[in-house]
């Protein structure tokens, strides 16, 4: 449990959440599942799944499959769209007193500046987490976080569109050469803060019928399979961008797996697909970390980020 003599708060992107475990884009939908398991205000932050600007269904099933100590997904981007989103949900979680992170993704540089200009003004809203792990219709479907003049032009619409200093925390996938690169243009473009990592591309094949398992052929490789490299992502943006907080994730299922990230640089964490097995997992690493820090002799939690580089 936290106690009193233990500063637990954190900063992102100038902006302070009262501890530093959040759920994970996609994970919790909305939030209104797991607030069965506990008050969301519990949390950190919520962050929702990826909002679009219109109405989709996501792609065929089956879009799941189990894999050794993670799981693979093709969902797509499935929601109700932005308007819906803010009218529902968000409003929703407001009620709930959470402080809450919306998602974005686009098919289109247009489209992120048009989703930014939803946002714009919205209350409630501490920041803007923007998923460019997205194939961009104008460019064969070519994903915009694995190309740096595209991960530019993303974050750029949406710093232009949602205007001045608003907290924009680009989210990056760990399928490329030089994760830092991709990091140097978001920053430029405007971003606050990152997010590491989003899931990386899979595939399983059936061995009777010999096809993909997943109707989309690949999806996205997540859990404790991929911590190792959320690890050493957060590592190596955190040794070149110091001063750029990150959100990281990538299967963490319990209070040791948070302080590995946390020492490695991030600033918060995210859970995801821990809390499909166990609803309660956020919570229970929350306390965890707060107990493993304390026992490490720490009397706040931010003392103890980017601790593996000194
Ligand atoms: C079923 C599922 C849906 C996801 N949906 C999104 C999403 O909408 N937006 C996003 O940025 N990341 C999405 N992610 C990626 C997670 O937010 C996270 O980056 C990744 O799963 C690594 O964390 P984990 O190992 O704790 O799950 C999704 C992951 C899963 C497993």
């Amino acid at each position: 449990m936290m106690s009193e003599d233990f500063d637990f708060s954190t900063e992102i992107a100038g902006v302070r959440f009262k501890n530093p475990i959040f759920t994970a884009s996609g994970c919790a939908a909305s939030g209104k599942e797991l607030s069965q398991f506990f008050p969301l205000n519990e949390l950190g932050a919520i962050v929702t799944k990826s909002i679009m600007l219109k109405e989709r269904s996501g792609r065929p099933t089956p879009r799941m499959a189990e894999t050794p100590s993670g799981m693979l997904n093709s969902i797509g981007l499935q929601g109700p769209g932005i308007d819906h989103f803010l009218e529902n949900d968000l409003r929703w979680l407001q009620e709930q007193g959470c402080d809450v992170i919306v998602s974005i993704a686009g098919e289109s540089v247009d489209e992120y500046g048009a989703l930014a200009r939803r946002l714009r003004g919205q209350r409630g809203i501490k920041a803007v987490e923007v998923n460019i792990s997205c194939p961009n219709v104008a460019d064969r479907g070519q994903v915009f976080a694995c190309n740096p003049v595209a991960a530019r032009a993303a974050i750029e619409a949406v710093r232009i569109n949602l205007g001045g200093d608003f907290p924009i925390i680009a989210k990056l996938s760990p399928d490329v050469t030089d994760i830092t690169e991709i990091a140097a243009e978001v920053i430029g473009a405007g971003a606050n803060g990152l997010a590491l990592i989003n899931t990386l591309l899979g595939m399983v094949i059936d061995t009777v019928s010999l096809k993909p398992v997943l109707a989309g052929r690949t999806g996205g490789l997540s859990g404790a399979a991929i911590r190792p490299v959320a690890v050493r992502a957060i590592y190596q943006v955190r040794a070149r961008f110091p001063q750029i907080p990150i959100v990281g994730m990538g299967g963490v299922l319990n209070g040791e797996d948070a302080l590995q990230l946390v020492a490695a640089g991030a600033q918060a964490i995210s859970i995801g697909t821990a809390s499909f097995g166990n609803p309660m997992s956020a919570i229970e690493t929350r306390d965890e970390l707060a107990e493993l820090l304390r026992s490490r002799g720490f009397s706040d939690f931010t003392s103890a980020s980017g601790a593996a580089h000194e």
